[in-house]
Formats: structure tokens, C-alpha cells, sequence
């Protein structure tokens, strides 16, 4: 890990273009973010500002609808649909800034600098960056100058972990932690009706297994075991839990999850090599 913000300035001139889930999660992580001083208000750009009505009046926002408002800024962070990026960036007179940061699943730094005509970095989030324990894969063309990637790992710091990866990996990257939260919301959606199927009520449910997600979770991240070390910590010769891994390995859990993630890999490429072919 290369980031943290704590008790960090962000003086760059920072944009925003597209509110939604993924650029509303940055935006409300940074805002929220008390270890982070912001010393220039962020241009915050959506054609739906609706979206961001809790946060019309903050002061540290400057919130309109439309991208030809965009005034110069370093940095513009682009979290619009893959398929809006290109026109954004040609609604976007030449000279008003100075790197784009795209946060697109599947657009290619190179078609990015082609694009932009600027210095560009790429950066797989996810969608904990609302509550600042997200985990962003950064990567720039060369020609990025340091302060700009220090900006950038600011930025994206302080909503979370940044690692900075060569981009042969973001498709990889794309299919663990870009869409991986949808996975586990599966899996404890799944949890949760089991729970109800035996007369927990929902919010019972919902407590214990979140939190099992998260306790687990954490051991993994801070103990040196294996997670089937600690797997098996929890299962007792003869005893409960044991019976009912019997049941996932016969489902053939692992190899399904593998799968989907080899999946969505190739969509990853697939999307790659569209946008590489000129689409877009
Ligand atoms: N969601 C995730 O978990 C996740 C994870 C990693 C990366 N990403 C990437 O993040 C990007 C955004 O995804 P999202 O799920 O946040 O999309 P989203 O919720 O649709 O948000 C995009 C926002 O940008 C607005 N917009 C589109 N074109 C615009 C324009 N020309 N000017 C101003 N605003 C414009 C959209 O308005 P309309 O609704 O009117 O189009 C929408 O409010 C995608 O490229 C995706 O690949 C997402």
C-alpha cells in the first residue's frame, strides 16, 4: 500500500465529472474525510445533480450539470459510464485540464491519451470508497508528473488502499475488487435468508452475518495465516462446520467463484479490445 491520507492537504485543483454510485462514493469519502484537508472548492459535474441534493449547499463544492462549466483544474477524475467518457472528454475545450483520471471499467490508458491529450492515469475503485475502506489499483502513462500522481494517490487515499499496479493487471484487478463487492453481497444476501429461513428476523440476520464478513475478513488482512488455517481453526473434527463445507465443496463453491471471476476478466478484455477497435 503506497497511501494514506492522514492529516494530508489536497491544494490541486480537483474535478469531478459524473455523480453516481462509483464518482458519489469518492465524492462523499473525500468530503467526509476529517484527515484531509481540501484547500480548493471541487468542481463537481453531473447531469443529474438531483443525486447530490444533501450535498448542494456544502461549501467545499461548486456542483452544476453541465461539463462545458468545467472552469481549469489539474486534475479531472472521469467516473461516467465507459460509454459517455469519450464525449465528456470532447465536450471539454483543450487546455482546461491538465491530467484526466479515469476511474472507466475497461478503457485502456493509451485510448485514454489519445483521448485526452493530456497526461492520464487509470484507476480501478470500488464502491467501499464510500465509507473509506475502499481499495483502488492506480496506473499512469509516463509522461504523469509526480505531483499529479501524488494528487491522484491523495485522492483516492483517502476513500481507501491505493496500490499502484502496472495495468496488465487491472483486469484481474476489475474482477476482484472492481466487482467484488457484488459477489459478497450475494453471498450474505444468500446468508441472511438462510437465517430467516430458521425464524431469525431480518435485522438479526443481516447483524450476524455482516459482521462474520467483516471479523473474517480483517483476520485475513492482519494475520500471517492461511486463509485455510484459519478455515480450519473453525472446524471442529466431527463437528458442525465441517458438515456443511461438505456441502460448498460439493456445490463446487470454489471452482464457481473461479470461474466467475475468469468471466468477468474476459468481459474486462472484451470491453478492452472494443474500445481499442475505435468504439466509443
Ligand atoms: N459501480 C462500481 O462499483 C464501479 C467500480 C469500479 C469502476 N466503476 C466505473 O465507474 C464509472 C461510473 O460508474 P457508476 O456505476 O458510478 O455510473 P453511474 O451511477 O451511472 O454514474 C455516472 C453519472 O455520470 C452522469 N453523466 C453521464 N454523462 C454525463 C455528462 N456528459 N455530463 C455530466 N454527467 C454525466 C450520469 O448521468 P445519467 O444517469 O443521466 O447518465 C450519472 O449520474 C464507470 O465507468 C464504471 O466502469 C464503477
Amino acid at each position: 500500500m503506497i497511501a494514506e491520507s492522514g492529516g494530508q492537504k489536497l491544494s490541486k485543483k480537483i474535478a469531478l465529472i459524473g455523480a453516481g454510485v462509483m464518482g458519489g462514493a469518492i465524492l462523499r469519502g473525500l468530503v467526509n474525510n476529517k484527515n484531509l484537508t481540501i484547500e480548493n472548492p471541487i468542481q463537481v459535474i453531473d447531469r443529474n445533480p438531483g443525486k447530490l441534493a444533501d450535498l448542494k449547499d456544502h461549501e467545499l463544492l461548486r456542483i452544476t450539470n453541465d461539463v462545458h462549466n468545467l472552469t481549469d483544474c489539474d486534475i479531472a477524475i472521469l467516473a461516467v459510464k465507459p460509454y459517455h467518457v469519450h464525449q465528456v472528454i470532447q465536450d471539454i475545450p483543450n487546455g482546461k485540464v491538465g491530467c484526466f483520471a479515469s476511474v472507466a471499467a475497461g478503457i485502456p490508458l493509451k485510448i485514454l491519451a489519445e483521448w485526452g491529450n493530456v497526461p492520464v492515469a487509470r484507476i480501478i475503485p470500488n464502491t467501499p470508497c464510500l465509507i473509506n475502506k475502499g481499495i483502488s489499483a492506480i496506473a499512469y502513462t509516463d509522461n504523469t508528473p509526480s505531483r499529479i500522481r501524488q494528487t491522484i494517490e491523495l485522492v483516492f487515499g483517502s476513500v481507501g488502499e491505493v496500490y499502484v499496479l502496472p495495468e496488465t493487471t487491472f483486469d484481474t484487478v476489475t474482477a476482484l475488487s472492481g466487482c467484488g463487492p457484488a459477489y459478497v453481497y450475494l453471498m450474505i444476501e444468500a446468508l441472511i435468508d438462510a437465517g430467516c429461513a430458521q425464524g431469525l428476523t431480518r435485522d438479526i440476520a443481516r447483524q450476524f452475518v455482516a459482521s462474520t464478513f467483516v471479523g473474517a475478513a480483517q483476520m485475513v488482512k492482519d494475520s500471517k495465516e492461511h486463509p485455510g488455517q484459519l478455515k480450519d481453526k473453525v472446524t471442529s473434527p466431527g463437528g458442525v462446520t465441517i458438515q456443511a463445507l461438505h456441502i460448498l465443496e460439493k456445490a463446487g463453491v470454489r471452482g464457481v467463484l473461479w470461474d466467475a471471476v475468469n468471466r468477468a476478466i474476459e468481459r474486462s478484455k472484451e470491453m478492452e479490445s472494443e474500445y481499442s477497435g475505435g468504439r466509443g
